[in-house]
């Protein structure tokens, strides 16, 4: 499932962001954090880790995923990988198709992170640069991904997935994993359906005994599918 978050950031988070993004900000080859397979594709830029502002805005994106109820349905979230930050422009301008590996350390954190779902939030505005879509491939084809700055973007960690070149402007962008509860894009996916379809029919018609047992049905798949 690709699932678009709008208005993960808020004006003012993505304002605060930019800023930790722009000035001296510690930019490094986008390679260090690369796989084998992915290495040879990538040719962006990234922030290091080892820095106050990495550590700020990582504090910022996660609070913000949080938070946001739509985000929690779809990923079922067990484990974050530390948020990651990157840049791409003329200079350092692309990241051909590849997959992300299947478990990744997180330095932040120090644990193993299975990459079950990966999310990208957007921090520039469509406008500001040419290029740089994401290109999710998926059951249904090749989807491209282009969103304002602020919104955010899941889809499942076995795509394939590239960011296409930027011709103009810069594209910044946060990135993770995570690591869900259901490890299957397939249940989350149902899961997610009758989460958001109970929500819609508890608006219409209230607590109805059909909207409580249907309730009982999600949280018995949750308890049959669900790793804590
Ligand atoms: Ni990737």
């Amino acid at each position: 499932m690709l699932l678009e978050l709008p208005d993960i950031l808020t004006p003012d988070e993505v304002r605060s962001a930019r800023a930790l993004l722009t000035g001296d900000a510690p930019w490094i080859d986008g390679r260090t954090s690369a796989g084998g397979q992915a290495v040879t594709q990538k040719k962006n830029r990234q922030l290091s880790q080892e820095s106050d502002a990495s550590r700020q805005l990582q504090a910022l994106v996660l609070a913000a995923v949080r938070r946001d109820p739509v985000f929690f349905s779809a990923a079922l979230p067990r484990r974050f990988y530390n948020p990651l930050f990157n840049r791409y422009d003329v200079e350092a301008p692309h990241y051909g198709p590849h997959v992300d590996g299947a478990v990744l350390h997180s330095a932040a954190t120090k644990e193993w992170v299975r990459t079950d779902i990966s999310c990208t939030v957007f921090l520039a505005e469509p406008g500001e640069y040419d290029g740089g879509e994401l290109l999710v491939q998926d059951t249904y084809g090749t989807q491209r991904v282009k969103l304002p700055a602020g919104h955010a973007v899941l889809y499942p960690g076995t795509s394939v997935h590239e960011v296409t070149p930027v011709t103009r402007g810069s594209r910044l962008a946060s990135f993770f994993w995570i690591e869900s509860m259901v490890r299957g894009d397939e249940r989350r996916r149902l899961l997610f359906d009758l989460d958001m379809n109970l929500l819609r029919l508890r608006e219409r018609h209230g607590e109805t005994p059909e909207a409580v047992a249907l309730t009982g049905v999600y949280h018995n798949l949750l308890r049959q599918w669900a790793d804590t």
